[in-house]
């Protein structure tokens, strides 16, 4: 009798690069279609964005704005300081953080989808953001010198990532020597099995990409940075009946994370 082999299914980066490029290209240019996460203000004001932040902010950065949690509370950000923003979408937290710094502060958001890029460039225009400016690229290698920022902030985007470490290492990199990272994600209570980490659309999707939360906190201090916070949002909703499952059976949630680069 022959011995059976099970091939796991390996993830396909370029795969998923471009149905995450699709994903939030929508999320750019349609953002009242249909996704199987929540976008927009009714979100952003669960999560915990003050409105009257909000109100500042042009509308159409927060229709698309497509995080999972609310950190400036951890990132406590101080007017003249210097923040990467990473994987900025159409903006939202960027203007959010350019009013905390004020103009004697700067805000730079990195993404790679052009959609979102424009988007957010058209909108800092109109909006007279000139503390703000934007990066075409990749998270895991920015194009800005070491210890160039204060803060690193990101919301919803490293679970994209397929090498988690990169990014974390590129952000710890880029901080200031008592800089910190500042961040809202989806992570997991149990690790997920191949079937689903192998699965391009279900990381697309925010579910594929999750990381066990105790593995992503040592990835984060692997970095050399010094975890302090790590809180659940509960406030944030899976919608779809494929997340919801996966939130029972694997404990899927979202979290806000503190660190500092020692
Ligand atoms: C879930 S959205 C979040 C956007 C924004 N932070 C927000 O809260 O609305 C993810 C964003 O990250 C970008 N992105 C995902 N992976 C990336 C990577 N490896 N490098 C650069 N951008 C990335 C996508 O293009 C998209 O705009």
């Amino acid at each position: 009798m022959g011995t059976a082999t099970v091939t796991q299914p390996r993830l396909d980066t370029t795969d998923l690069e471009q149905q995450v490029k699709e994903m939030y290209r929508k999320v750019a240019l349609d953002p009242g279609g249909d996704f199987h996460f929540e976008l927009g203000r009714a979100l952003a004001e669960r999560l915990g964005y003050p409105s009257a932040e909000l109100d500042r902010v042009p509308a159409q950065a927060i229709d698309s704005f497509a995080g999972v949690g609310y950190y400036f509370g951890l990132a406590r950000l101080q007017p003249g300081e210097s923040v990467l923003d990473l994987g900025s979408g159409s903006s939202m937290d960027a203007f959010v953080a350019a009013l905390q710094v004020g103009k004697s502060g700067k805000v730079v958001g990195v993404d790679m989808t052009d959609e979102q890029l424009a988007k957010a460039e058209r909108l800092r225009a109109g909006a007279g953001f000139d503390n703000v400016s934007y990066l075409k690229g990749y998270i895991e290698r920015v194009r800005c010198a070491d210890g160039t920022f204060d803060a690193v902030i990101s919301n919803g985007v490293i679970n994209l990532a397929p090498d988690k470490q990169q990014v974390f290492d590129e952000a710890a990199r880029l901080l200031r020597v008592g800089g910190r990272l500042a961040i809202a994600d989806i992570v997991t209570e149990v690790q997920l099995p191949a079937g689903i980490t192998g699965n391009a659309t279900l990381w697309a999707a925010c579910i594929g990409g999750a990381m066990q939360v105790q593995q992503y906190v040592e990835a984060i201090e692997r970095a050399g940075l010094r975890v302090h916070t790590v809180q659940d949002n509960p406030q944030y909703r899976f919608v779809s009946r494929n997340a919801q499952a996966a939130v029972g059976k694997y404990g899927v949630k979202s979290v806000s994370i503190l660190a500092f680069k020692a």
